[in-house]
């Protein structure tokens, strides 16, 4: 039986039951998730979120809700995680870099170059890695319940990089990341750590010089406003992640937890299918409303500069090198 077809069946139960006068299971535990996220509701992220939140009404009679917060508006990704990780908050969309500080495991998502292409990515995360990944810090307070698509980074700035020596002496904002700020040091740059809500304002008066993020950026944080070269070397393929409270998730009934994880799978496979073109609309805003120009390189000279992480975080847990290998094993 599928799913879906599970859930119509509980559907029936529930009426039936409810003409008993008995409550049913499913108005017996309604719920309402808080998801706070740091990017505009024109985000195909936001967008996929919206998917889950109308899959999970469905899926349980309207009995569960996930109302979203956009724009950091209850804080940004790392304070929105530490409330997530404290119980107060039950969900946050983040991504692999914030989550390093939590635990270094994610750290290993952070390897510049470690994907070839959007395949492998793909291949990695719908994989078996990827769930074990998202499973990794359940017994530390959150635990992951899926990926969205946020493509690659590049660096973008006021002036053109065309090759690491650019990047000499310049300052690049980088997530609150240890490996981000390691690449950044390793390419020669100075690496500034803020949260994206405060990058538009440290652009535009100068307290960095560049950041690096996919060109989504460009447009919907309104960073071509001020940065106007994006380099596409293509240094990470970080995925964003949404991750629950561990006491929120314990405290769902079997029949919500299911259909939360069936609406998220399900949010991912449409992000998938949404991002490309969006990315390939914010070049274009980027370049013919913003003149932002972007810039081809050879992404060999950046890859060679940031070798070294790549065993450094191989080094930190025969986990981390064990999944490190079978990822590129997957290449
Ligand atoms: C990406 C990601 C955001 C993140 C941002 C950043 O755009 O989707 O979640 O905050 O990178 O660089 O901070």
């Amino acid at each position: 039986m599928t799913t879906r077809r599970r859930f119509c069946t509980w559907g029936a139960g529930t009426l039936l039951l409810a003409g008993l006068g008995v409550r049913s299971s499913f108005a017996a535990e309604a719920r309402t998730l808080r998801l706070s996220h740091n990017l505009t509701t024109a985000h195909s992220v936001h967008q996929a979120m919206q998917v889950m939140r109308d899959r999970v009404l469905e899926l349980t009679d309207g009995t569960l809700s996930i109302d979203i917060y956009p724009n950091a508006q209850l804080g940004n990704q790392r304070e929105s995680v530490e409330l997530v990780q404290a119980g107060i908050l039950d969900m946050a969309k983040t991504n692999a870099s914030e989550l390093e500080a939590f635990d270094p495991i994610f750290s290993l998502l952070n390897i510049p170059y470690l994907f070839e292409s959007g395949e492998h990515y793909y291949r990695v995360l719908e994989g078996d890695i990827g769930r074990d990944i998202l499973g990794a810090t359940a017994g530390k307070g959150f635990r992951g319940l899926t990926y969205y698509d946020s493509g690659a980074r590049g660096f973008y700035a006021t002036r053109p990089i065309e090759s690491p020596a650019d990047l000499k002496n310049l300052k690049i904002r980088v997530q609150p990341s240890p490996t981000a700020i390691e690449m950044v040091e390793l390419m020669g740059a100075s690496p500034t750590p803020l949260a994206f809500g405060d990058l538009y304002t440290a652009l535009q008066q100068g307290v960095v010089d560049g950041a690096e993020n996919n060109p989504t950026a460009l447009v919907t944080a309104r960073h071509g406003e001020v940065a106007k070269f994006f380099t596409l070397d293509e240094h990470t393929r970080i995925p964003d992640m949404l991750v629950i409270s561990e006491a929120s998730w314990q405290s769902l009934s079997s029949a919500h937890r299911r259909a939360l994880r069936l609406a998220a799978a399900e949010s991912m496979a449409s992000q998938k299918a949404a991002w490309q073109s969006a990315s390939d609309a914010a070049v274009s805003t980027a370049k013919e409303e913003m003149g932002v120009e972007f810039i081809e390189v050879d992404t060999a000279a950046f890859a060679e500069r940031t070798r070294p992480i790549r065993d450094r975080v191989a080094s930190q847990s025969s986990r981390a090198r064990r999944w490190i290998e079978a990822i590129e094993a997957q290449a």
